[in-house]
């Protein structure tokens, strides 16, 4: 027997969702085997139809002409989030785009538990926009509408991190104080929280909870400039002493949600202008040639897999042979260090944070929960893991976690 409620993860890389199934959270096939699906979508013009995750990734990369969209969750909250984007010849809401993804979502669970499922709890960053109360409320307001829209009744909302101790807390036969760290695609999200081991964690004392906008996102923007987009004219000089290429263009397709935006013909029209007045026309080229290829996502899977491959390897190269022949880009571990060290000082900064408003030494949390692909990268890790040298080290699921969570804290209110 399943429930009418299912528990969802939208995630900025990667989306869960899951049902109650025989009195256990469980995740649904939603790729395949997959219980996990890339939060990507790609708009098929010659098929005139939308391939979603890992599909939408390979026909992507098999060069079909289309539409490409990642990370479509860092524009919640923002301006871009009330405009639309054009797909070959129609334009359509991002809202309209986030929605596809969510219902695609939905109709898995629904296959799985076959029937309708009208109640939801969707996780949610500590906070969607930093620093900005109204933008978060409208991030969270815009997610639930969609939601809505995509046939969902009851649509609550649960910090990401809360539902990762939740799942966490499933297992726990002590009383402790827990440190759940969250690092995903987006944001990194931190609870603290006292586990009382005789209620399974069923009594949940939360300390605290915060966030920030800093992911693994950023860490492939920060890694592409420091390493990749010099290739391309970042930072070259112009003829006019004292004058460097202005940068938007590299920051934004170093930015998986910008891309889009460089394919207009007058950001084409100015990079042909500004080619003249370079000192090295021939990277402005690569440029050029890049954005006549449509070609800007593959430039940011390639530096997302040098990122990956430097969790395990201390040197990685990404082939940028698309562009040029022979034109490749090298990097080891410590060009990562250097590109994300400010970012992580920030994060620091943000679990610092958590401490203080729950009033805990470090010294006092006995075990840490680690979720979220970004605990993934040693230097992260490390400088986090250093915060609280004492504690167990536990790691969690880390691409479900969040999700399993979810489906046991929907049990809870709707179950
Ligand atoms: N082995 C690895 N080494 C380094 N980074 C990794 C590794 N595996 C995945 N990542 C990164 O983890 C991020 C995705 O993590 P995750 O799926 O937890 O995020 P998300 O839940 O989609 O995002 P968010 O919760 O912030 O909205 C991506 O930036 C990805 O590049
Ligand atoms: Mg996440």
């Amino acid at each position: 027997m399943t429930s009418t409620f299912c528990g969802l993860d939208f995630g900025t890389s990667n989306s869960t969702i899951g049902l109650m199934q025989a009195q256990k959270a469980q995740l649904v096939p939603v790729e395949g085997a997959d219980v996990t699906i890339p939060s990507t979508l790609f708009f098929d013009f010659e098929e005139n139809q939308a391939h979603f995750g890992r599909d939408a990734i390979a026909t992507y990369m098999e060069g079909g002409e289309g539409r490409m969209m990642r990370s479509l969750k860092s524009i919640l909250g923002t301006s871009t989030m009330e405009e639309s984007t054009m797909i070959g010849s129609q334009r359509k809401p991002f809202t309209a785009v986030l929605g596809l993804f969510i219902s695609h979502l939905k109709a898995k669970a629904e296959q799985q538990a076959g029937k309708e499922l009208t109640h939801v709890v969707m996780g949610r960053p500590v906070h969607f926009i930093d620093g900005d109360e109204d933008a978060d409320l409208k991030a969270q307001t815009t997610l639930q509408e969609i939601a809505m829209d995509a046939g969902f009744q009851q649509v609550e909302f649960e910090y990401e991190p809360v539902a990762a101790a939740r799942d966490y807390a499933q297992t726990v036969s002590d009383e402790e104080i827990a440190l759940i760290i969250d690092i995903g695609g987006g944001t990194s999200d931190f609870t603290i929280l006292r586990v009382d081991g005789q209620t399974k964690g069923s009594k949940q004392d939360i300390l605290a909870n915060t966030g920030i906008h800093v992911g693994g996102t950023d860490f492939d923007r920060w890694l592409s400039l420091a390493r990749v987009m010099p290739h391309l004219g970042y930072q070259s000089e112009m003829l006019k002493e004292g004058r460097l290429m202005p940068v938007g263009y590299y920051h934004d397709l170093a930015t998986w949600q910008k891309i889009n935006f460089l394919y207009d013909h007058k950001t084409r029209a100015d990079l042909r202008h500004l080619r003249r007045e370079a000192k090295k026309p021939q990277l402005i080229d690569r440029l050029i040639e890049l954005l006549d290829l449509r070609e800007g996502h593959r430039l940011a899977l390639g530096v997302e897999e040098g990122k990956i491959a430097l969790s395990e390897k201390l040197s990685a190269r990404i082939d940028l042979g698309f562009i040029e022949q022979k034109l490749k880009a090298e990097m080891d571990r410590t060009d990562l260090i250097m590109a994300l060290d400010d970012g992580v000082s920030r994060i620091r900064a943000t679990i610092g944070g958590a401490l203080e408003q729950a009033q805990v030494r470090a010294e006092q949390i006995g075990v840490v929960f680690l979720t979220g692909g970004s605990t993934r990268v040693p230097f992260v890790r490390q400088s986090l893991l250093g915060m609280v040298p004492g504690a167990r080290i536990i790691e969690g699921d880390v691409f479900g976690s969040v999700g399993t969570g979810l489906v046991l804290e929907a049990n809870h209110r709707f179950g």
